[in-house]
Parts: structure tokens; C-alpha cells; sequence
């Protein structure tokens, strides 16, 4: 039985702990969700600091933003992760940012069309 490489393993709710800041990560260990927006050399180059802008800004944001490292998934980026379910956005542009708050953070509703492919396979029907 082959064992998958760990490079495509997402990563565990530990090593998301370990790349993100340390100041939002206190506050993201007393809730019980939160949302890394990865702010890496390669996100930042595709727009991941106005990502995490636009998830600062909004008014009624139930859970805590924690802006963190490099995810390992370069080039697909601005990555955005749910955790602790670890529900995976990629491409994640700011205009989209209050879809994502509205419908998955609020009420718990994932955007199929918006999921990173790699960890979210499309239905096949
Ligand atoms: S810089 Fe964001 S996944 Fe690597």
C-alpha cells in the first residue's frame, strides 16, 4: 500500500499553529473556528495583504482573522484556510472576501465554485 507523500497532505491544525503569528493565534486558540489568510512571500505577490484587508474590514466578522505563513501551496494563492475543518479557499480575491463571511462564516456554508480543488475535488456529477 503506497503512503502519500506529506507534500500533499494538507497540514494539520498543528502545523497551521506553527506558521501563524503568534499575536492572532492566542486569540484564534480561544474560539472555537478561525481563518488563516496565508500572507507568504508568493500570496503577498498575488494580492494577499488586500485579502486580509478585506477580512479586517468587515463589520460582523464572527470569528478571528489570523494573517500567518506560507501554507506550501504557492502559486495558488491568496490562500485562505477555515479551520479547525480546514476548509481550503484559493485565488481568494477581496471583492470575494464578504461571500466567504456571509455564507461560510455565518451560515456555515462552504462556496463549492470558490474551494481549492486539490483538497476539495469537484462532485463528479
Ligand atoms: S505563500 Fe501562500 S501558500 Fe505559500
Amino acid at each position: 500500500m503506497m503512503t502519500p507523500d506529506r507534500a500533499d497532505l494538507p497540514p494539520s491544525p498543528d502545523d497551521l499553529r506553527s506558521v501563524a503569528d503568534p499575536r492572532p493565534t492566542t486569540l484564534a486558540t480561544e474560539s472555537t473556528h478561525w481563518v488563516h489568510v496565508c500572507q507568504g512571500k508568493s500570496c503577498r505577490k498575488l494580492g494577499a495583504a488586500q485579502v486580509l484587508a478585506a477580512f479586517q474590514a468587515q463589520p460582523h466578522c464572527p470569528v478571528p482573522i489570523v494573517p500567518g505563513s506560507c501554507l506550501g501551496q504557492c502559486g495558488n494563492g491568496p490562500m485562505v484556510v477555515v479551520l479547525p475543518e480546514k476548509t481550503w479557499y484559493c485565488r481568494v480575491s477581496p471583492a470575494e472576501v464578504p461571500a466567504i463571511v456571509d455564507r461560510h462564516l455565518h451560515q456555515g456554508q462552504p462556496i463549492p465554485a470558490m474551494l481549492y480543488p486539490k483538497f476539495h475535488p469537484p462532485c463528479p456529477h
